[in-house]
């Protein structure tokens, strides 16, 4: 059996009959498939880097609680005062989180020097300035990254996160001009820098040779500092293949392509990520509430969509240029014969010509009360949805037992 379809029968083996008929949109996770994306991750890096969960991808504290159950060693990035409370309240040491993104507050920057977080990353000169004054005003000494916005950006990306037109991070040149300024503030310290120029990349090479480009810099502005910097974070932007015409990144050649960087100076180097860890730990269930026929074509409208799973939507609206950007779907229980699946225009519940689910998805005949599974749903899905718009709410989350719980549960009835 593949992966899916196990994933699918485990699904069905936890929706007694009754429960099919009156089941929310709900997102059913197996925590032991994002364990071991980490582990795939790792096989794909050189053994010194070590890995930070991006919360971003999912903040749930169930989802991050069992992550770090299994992978007591993960760092963490966190990107607000709610994922650095939540990763406290599980006991990630301090010098394990990393604390990113390029807005944020004097609250939440007063928290992380409190708890002693020793990789916050500043974006702004003026957000390493208030650092500086946030840490005097405790009488305690902080410690910080600095993002850097290359001028370019890695090739395979969609939505850059540098160069010109981006708001992340410090340029190079202002670096530079402020560098004395830097070293003569009283009590912050920078240990290091930090990139991310993107999500979603699928090409090995380019993420490799953005790495490497990373290590080049790094090495200028250690000189601007003399030597004083010996940590270095990579980002990242580790993509899953979401459609059927894409192909998974390519470990093995990331893992050839990292082995000649030379790590050997740094005190610790890391890389981020949220969606290669989680995306393909969930599965999203939603159900066909009616169809119709349009033009000739098959229409179904569904009880998800854009308020509970956005990202889904948000990729499917672009689909009206080829190639396609469904995720890859399929019925739960219902099955074509080879040959026989139909093209399906699926819609979400929300009154907005953006609530697409899937175009032209091939799928057996559907009807109401059909429930539709949506794979890699496990990034970006539930906490980062319009679960306000309509005010229909979050989506249901729902814990697969352990293959091994399963088992033991078996024996016992
Ligand atoms: C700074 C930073 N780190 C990590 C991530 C996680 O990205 P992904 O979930 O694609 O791995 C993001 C995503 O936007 C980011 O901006």
């Amino acid at each position: 059996m593949d992966l899916r379809t196990s994933f699918l029968s485990r699904i069905a083996g936890q929706l007694p009959d009754d429960a099919r008929d009156s089941l929310p949109p709900t997102y059913f996770y197996d925590l032991d498939i994002a364990a071991e994306n980490v582990d795939r991750l790792r096989a794909g890096l050189p053994p010194q880097i070590e890995v930070a969960y991006s919360l971003k991808a999912n903040c749930e504290p169930d989802f991050v609680a069992g992550l770090m159950a299994r992978r007591t060693d993960l760092v963490v990035d966190v990107c607000s005062l709610f994922e650095l409370e939540l990763v406290l309240e599980l006991g990630v040491a301090p010098s394990n989180i990393v604390f990113t993104g390029p807005g944020k507050t004097a609250a939440e920057l007063r928290r992380a020097v409190r708890a002693g977080v020793t990789l916050i990353v500043c974006e702004s000169i003026e957000e390493l300035r208030l650092l500086d004054a946030l840490a005097a005003e405790r009488g305690q000494p902080a410690q910080c990254l600095l993002r850097i916005n290359p001028a370019s950006t890695a090739a395979g990306l969609e939505r850059p996160f540098s160069g010109v037109r981006s708001h992340f991070g410090i340029d190079l040149d202002e670096l530079q001009v402020e560098v004395g300024a830097i070293r003569a503030m009283g009590h912050v310290r920078v240990c290091g820098l930090h990139f991310y120029v993107g999500s979603r990349n699928l090409d090995a090479a380019d993420i490799a040779r953005s790495f490497h480009a990373f290590r080049e810099i790094f090495q200028t502005v250690n000189g601007w500092f003399e030597g004083a910097l010996d940590t270095l974070d990579l980002g990242g932007g580790f993509g899953v293949p979401y459609y059927d015409w894409e192909a998974p990144l390519d470990l093995t050649l990331l893992r050839a392509e990292l082995a000649s960087l030379d790590l050997s100076p740094f005190r610790r180097v890391l890389v981020e990520s949220g969606r290669f860890i989680a995306a393909s730990s969930a599965v999203y269930l939603c159900r066909v509430l009616y169809t119709k026929q349009r033009g000739g074509r098959d229409i179904a409208v569904l009880d998800g969509g854009l308020c509970s799973f956005y990202l889904l939507s948000d990729h499917a609206a672009m689909s009206q240029d080829k190639p396609n950007r469904n995720f890859l779907m399929a019925v739960l229980g219902k099955s074509a014969a080879p040959g026989q699946d139909r093209p399906w225009d699926l819609y979400g519940n929300a009154p907005t010509g953006s609530d697409v689910v899937g175009r032209s998805v091939p799928l057996p005949a559907l009807a109401p009360g059909d429930l539709l599974a949506v794979f890699n749903a496990g990034a970006y899905g539930r906490m980062t949805s319009l679960s306000q718009f309509l005010g229909r709410g979050l989506a249901d989350a729902v814990l697969l037992p352990s293959a091994a719980q399963a088992a033991s549960s078996e024996r016992s009835t």
